[in-house]
């Protein structure tokens, strides 16, 4: 199964219940969290994803690119974020984090920027159900895919398949058109869209437009 999840971090902040409602047809929104100490940009927190939870009926897909996620990654489960992932390298203990993600009821992803390999933190698959190859050097949106990221995605492909396929596989930073083909054969099946989404006039158009690509 394919899935689309437009960010909002190429929105308007400014009309983030407008936004959300342009794109229909999403299968999760991706809600950036940073915090200014693991990436050098700032965006938003706890109360603002719950306004964006109050907002919506989709599916939130958060993404914490934050120092200390031992400390705050529940507290996104339990306000009812769909799937929450930390970053491996901001977690002290990542199977602890997973598991009281689970027991909030969220789906519980880890996270591994480009110049952190994948294979070291393999031994946790089976406490997550979801995988997120950073694409890009988190932080921004609207930088280019890294194509040296692909032989990592089809690892984590690979790791996922031994476990029957449980594991979605997921890549954000750089998807468009062009670089979701790429994506896609290399085994990623979750896409993470911000300004391929947000600069397109019609946001929802172009989730379709993704989508055509992977039929
Ligand atoms: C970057 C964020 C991404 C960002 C992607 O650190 O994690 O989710 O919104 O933006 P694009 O799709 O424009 O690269
Ligand atoms: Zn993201």
């Amino acid at each position: 199964m394919i899935a689309i999840h437009p960010s909002i971090l190429s929105a308007d902040f400014a009309n983030l219940a407008a936004e959300l409602a342009r794109i229909p047809s999403a299968d999760a929104v991706h809600v950036d969290v940073m915090d200014n100490h693991f990436v050098p940009n700032l965006t938003l927190g706890l109360p603002v994803v719950e306004a964006i939870r109050a907002a919506t009926s989709l599916p939130l897909d958060v993404h914490l690119m934050i120092d200390d996620a031992d400390r705050w990654a529940p507290a996104y489960a339990e306000l009812g974020a769909e799937s929450v992932t930390f970053h491996v390298e901001a977690a002290a203990h990542p199977g602890r984090i997973a598991r009281q993600l689970r027991s909030h009821g969220a789906r519980a992803a880890m996270a591994v920027k480009p110049n952190t390999p994948l294979e070291p933190h393999l031994e946790l698959i089976s406490e997550l159900d979801m995988l997120l190859i950073m694409t890009v050097e988190p932080g921004f949106g609207g930088q280019s895919f890294m194509d040296e990221m692909l032989a990592k995605v089809a690892a984590a492909r690979r790791a996922s398949d031994d476990l029957g396929g449980r594991v979605a596989v997921q890549v954000d930073g750089g998807i468009n058109r062009e670089t979701i083909l790429r994506a896609a054969e290399a085994g990623a099946d979750t896409f993470v869209a911000g300004s391929a989404v947000y600069s397109a006039a019609d946001p929802d158009a172009a989730i379709s437009g993704l989508r055509q690509l992977l039929e």
